[in-house]
């Protein structure tokens, strides 16, 4: 189950944000941090078993597709692919290449970790000059590699080509020449016709865990030498969505303010969200009917200049999982893979609390939500949503 609370809006203040560090910093953190080997890639250890294995036999597919959510690891794992088909230590050294894994020493691994390698051609599917670069695959492809043993095409966001797009790239694939790898990366697999699908190979990309997520952030802290609390760490975890990339651009974003020292209310002010703790409290004041503590504690997140449209949409889906918990609790297990052990615990202490009652609330907060969009005073709906909600 996905839940996307704020995937957009999340996206939009980041991308601004990767823009202005890459420009002043020399590499994002997420670039710097992007794993090097299969080994260092995270919470996708059946992929992770299947490619090594075709490494050490050199059993490589002539085409794959990747599928998945965002920030997961499908480029990455495409470029892994390419270093491992060009490793020249790989060609070389019989005994090296049983290991499965890219030297990243050759001039081949570091060409294709630079992004400089004339035989590796990411293509963007979802951009114009994607679009020529299509048109043009068929060319490309009948022209063999310039220096290295293969010629590997990445085609990113492939959901976006065109038709024509399409059938290039099937007679590619019916009949590939000996050295070209062609890897579809996409995150909506759904849109790739069966006839090009069933002649990959397929691998689809596993949602990350909050906690691997939060241990990669601490590993990255430690490189960068900055301090960083562990509620802050779970926050930015959380506000990843299991995506590794927004979950490093939110900690790039912040190391970039040049702190060394990084706690809760940094993060909550970067992403203008509050956290599980002040959540769960504010949640509690709603389950307890306590409408005088509700409108207060509503009026301070409100003038502490937070997105009061993204809290209530927090808020929402809070309230929801408690419900689910309340009449589902099975569904722990399922949630664990969202919320780490202790917000888990403050759920399900909210789920025991829940009533018939609260679900006519929560309907209320929905509706309120779809108001305050188009609200000039967003924390209006919300207000009177709490004040009727809670009347008994
Ligand atoms: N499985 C993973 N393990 C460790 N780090 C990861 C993993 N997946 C992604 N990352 C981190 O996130 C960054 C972006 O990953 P990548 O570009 O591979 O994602 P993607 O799946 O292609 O996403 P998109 O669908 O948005 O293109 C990487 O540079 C890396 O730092
Ligand atoms: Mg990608
Ligand atoms: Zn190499």
């Amino acid at each position: 189950m996905h839940y996307v609370i704020s995937s957009k809006h999340f996206r939009i203040l980041y991308t601004k944000y990767a823009i202005r560090y890459t420009e002043s910093m020399s590499l994002a953190i997420y670039r710097k941090y992007r794993p090097l080997s299969f080994s260092d890639l995270l919470g996708q250890e059946t992929i992770v078993k299947i490619l090594k294995e075709s490494a050490k036999q050199d059993r490589i597919a002539h085409a794959y597709l990747f599928s998945g959510p965002r920030g997961t690891g499908k480029t990455t794992t495409a470029r892994l692919i390419a270093k491992i088909a060009n490793c020249e230590k790989r060609i070389s050294d019989a005994k090296f290449r049983a290991k499965g894994e890219p030297c990243n020493e050759c001039s081949a691994c570091i060409s294709i970790d630079e992004g400089r390698n004339l035989d590796v051609i990411e293509i963007d599917a979802a951009s114009n000059r994607g679009i020529d670069e299509i048109r043009d695959l068929k060319e490309s492809v009948r022209l063999s590699p310039s220096k290295y043993s293969y010629k590997i095409f990445i085609i990113d966001e492939a959901h976006m080509l065109t038709k024509d797009a399409w059938n290039a790239l099937l007679k590619t694939l019916e009949e590939p020449p000996h050295y070209v790898i062609i890897i579809l990366a996409t995150t909506e697999t759904e849109k790739v016709p069966a006839t090009i699908a069933s002649r990959t190979q397929q691998f689809h990309f596993q949602r990350i865990t909050i906690k691997q997520i939060s241990e990669k952030l601490i590993h990255i802290a430690k490189g960068e030498h900055i301090s960083i609390s562990k509620e802050a760490v779970d926050l930015i975890a959380s506000a990843g969505e299991g995506s590794f990339r927004d979950a490093e651009s939110l900690l790039d974003q912040l190391i970039s303010f040049g702190k060394k020292e990084i706690v809760l209310e940094d993060v909550e002010h970067a992403i203008g969200k509050i956290g599980f703790h002040k959540l769960s409290e504010f949640a509690g004041f709603l389950l307890e009917k306590n409408t005088d503590a509700a409108l207060k504690a509503l009026s301070e997140i409100h003038e502490g200049g937070y997105n009061i449209a993204q809290f209530a949409k927090d808020l929402i889906q809070y309230l929801r999982r408690a419900a689910v918990l309340h009449y589902s609790p099975s569904m722990r297990e399922l949630f664990k893979k969202e919320l780490i052990e202790e917000y888990l615990t403050m759920l399900a202490a909210h789920g025991a609390l829940f009533k018939e009652s609260d679900l006519d609330l929560l309907k209320k907060l929905i509706e309120a939500y779809g108001n305050m969009r188009y609200s000039q005073f967003p924390i209006i709906p919300l207000e009177v949503a709490i004040i009727e909600g809670l009347k008994k």
